[in-house]
């Protein structure tokens, strides 16, 4: 098991276990996150789900897929080059915890 930390834009913050193989987005909504609301289940259709990655976080997650990029270009919240679609993002060992922020808005 491994753990996100969800930090909202006014600073407060929740931590959820989650399992390697299950995506930010899926814990997050599982664990009821305001903020994240992945309409789409994952299949990078709905950019409902973007986050930023700690900035000294970024090099300890894969890229972003073309496919993620693109759609990261539709995001209503501000883009930065942090930014993620957080049904793209596991937790990879041997990281223990992944903090994430969540944009003031999503649509
Ligand atoms: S849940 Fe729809 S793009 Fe991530």
């Amino acid at each position: 098991m491994a753990q996100v930390r969800f930090v909202q834009h006014d600073g407060s913050e929740k931590c959820v276990e989650v399992q390697r193989d299950v995506s930010v987005m899926l814990a997050a909504v599982r664990s009821g996150i305001r903020g994240i609301d992945g309409e789409c289940g994952g299949c990078l259709d709905c950019a409902t789900c973007h986050v930023y990655v700690d900035e000294g976080q970024a090099s300890s997650v894969p890229p972003p897929s073309e496919e993620e990029l693109e759609l990261l270009s539709a995001v209503s919240g501000e883009r930065k080059p942090n930014s993620r679609l957080s049904c793209q993002l596991k937790v990879l060992a041997p990281l223990k915890e992944l903090v994430v922020r969540v944009p003031a808005r999503q649509s």
